[in-house]
């Protein structure tokens, strides 16, 4: 911004040298005192420049506490292309979270069918940030523009919706695992309880206001055990901080629907998994270590019995994101105030068919031809649930979810993946 003061400014004492060769006439103190008051005005000129740039930068520090990369006109230029529609009946989506997993994969689906999509993320290092620059160019380079900024950037949020009329909201920022709770639980109340009013403010004053599609999680069925888990059982006893938060946030946006008319859809995924995925995940890790020849840990629940998760692969999860944006309905307020009655639903968006985490070893023991080194523990009380299994005949009832990738499938692809992007199919034989 200070730019044009910066240009301009050194070009004066150079003009004011040139003045003062030419001074060389009888009336020297005459000059001698013009040249003095020059000198004052260009002291002046810069004492009014640098006070100006100093206040400039004092009001930027404090509107832009969390990100200082976006503004200027080439900037505005690239958020109105990457929201452009290019189908009839499109919609323009603003996603939270774009450069992370999930968002990355739906990012991309929209935009290959021809919707407008700004993604927004921090590109915090919860953990390895380079992935998230990789997944970042991916979307780049077919026509997706990551915002890098923080969720409570109110004013951030409200200068990307002035410039589009975003449709529909793809809400997947959030502080994402259970354990690391324990070490960082400010985190989760930062981006899942903060950073998710801050957003539904904006989406509630916002002209048109957008349709609310956001990321909860299986977690929520905490210590249930009975199974398979369906939208109406009882979500009241989270087994960590992180579950916690998701159903805070199931109540937060039900309040926003309540009273500003927003049309809210939860999504519970069941521990998603595929390509470009989070390395903080077990089969991610264990992979990682297989390959490494370290040993992998394993936790055992009680009565030494096996944990199990309905793992759900990337594609169907985007399937179901995509089936929940087309079936959103209209939010119902202007301006902050509710008019009619908007949709308030939530749908689990799970695989259906749990398998046991030592099964999973297996699969990868044979997609990777390395034998794991297990190191087998019961399970410490760090929030991990034992089990989880979804009921998904609301979502199948609703858009016709319906989850095609079993874990063998699913795995295959993403060692695939893993092994490309890591680089071990340029090397001679696995380290
Ligand atoms: N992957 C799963 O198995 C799973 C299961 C249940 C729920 N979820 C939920 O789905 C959503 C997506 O999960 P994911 O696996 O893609 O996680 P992810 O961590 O890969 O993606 C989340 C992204 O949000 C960004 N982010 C975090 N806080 C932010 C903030 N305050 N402002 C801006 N950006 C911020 C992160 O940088 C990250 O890139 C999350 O809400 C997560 O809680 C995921
Ligand atoms: C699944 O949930 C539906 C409600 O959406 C319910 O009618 C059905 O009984 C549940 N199925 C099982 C096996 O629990």
């Amino acid at each position: 911004m200070p730019s044009l003061e910066e240009e301009l400014f050194p070009s004066t004492p150079g003009k004011f040298k040139i003045d003062r060769g030419h001074s060389m006439n009888r009336q020297f103190h005459r000059c001698f005192a013009s040249t003095s008051t020059m000198f004052l005005w260009a002291l002046f000129l810069i004492a009014l420049t640098v006070s100006y740039l100093s206040f400039q930068s004092f009001v930027d520090s404090g509107s832009r506490y969390f990100s200082a990369s976006w503004g200027g006109i080439q900037w505005e230029k690239q958020v109105r292309n990457s929201a452009q529609i290019h189908r009839s009946g499109g919609m323009s989506v603003l996603v939270t979270g774009a450069a992370g997993f999930v968002g990355t994969h739906v990012s991309l689906a929209l935009k290959k069918r021809g919707d407008g999509v700004v993604g927004l993320d921090n590109f915090n290092n919860y953990y390895d940030p380079s992935l998230k620059r990789a997944r970042k160019s991916l979307l780049n380079s077919h026509g997706v523009l990551v915002v890098e900024g923080d969720l409570n950037d109110g004013k951030l949020l409200a200068k990307l919706f002035d410039m589009v009329a975003f449709t529909h909201v793809m809400h997947l920022a959030a502080q994402a695992g259970v354990r690391y709770a324990m070490e960082n639980p400010n985190s989760y109340v930062h981006s899942n309880i903060a950073g998710l009013v801050s957003l539904l403010e904006v989406c509630k004053s916002a002209n048109p206001q957008p349709a609310v599609v956001w990321a909860s999680s299986s977690s929520v069925y905490g210590l249930n055990d009975k199974v398979p888990f369906s939208e109406a059982d009882r979500t009241d006893q989270p087994a960590s901080l992180y579950a916690a938060t998701k159903k805070a946030g199931e109540e937060i946006t039900h309040t926003y629907n309540h009273i500003y008319g927003l049309s809210i859809t939860g999504l519970r995924f069941f521990t998603v998994y595929g390509p470009w995925g989070r390395p903080d995940m077990a089969y991610f890790s264990f992979t990682r270590n297989i390959l490494q020849g370290k040993p992998i840990t394993i936790y055992r629940g009680k009565n030494r019995a096996d944990l199990a998760r309905d793992f759900t692969y990337i594609d169907d999860i985007v399937k179901g994101c995509l089936g929940s944006l087309d079936t959103s309905g209209k939010s119902t307020g202007t301006g902050g105030k509710k008019k009619g009655n908007a949709p308030y639903r939530i749908f689990n968006l799970g695989n259906t068919s749990p398998v046991k985490v030592p099964v999973l070893v297996n699969i990868l023991e044979r997609h990777l031809k390395v034998k794991a080194k297990r190191n087998i523990v019961d399970m410490p009380g760090n929030g991990d649930v034992p089990f989880t299994h979804a009921n998904i005949s609301h979502a199948q009832r609703e858009f016709g979810y319906k989850p095609t990738t079993d874990l063998q499938t699913g795995l295959k692809k993403f060692v695939r993946w893993y092994l490309s992007y890591y680089g071990y199919n340029n090397r001679k034989g696995l380290q």
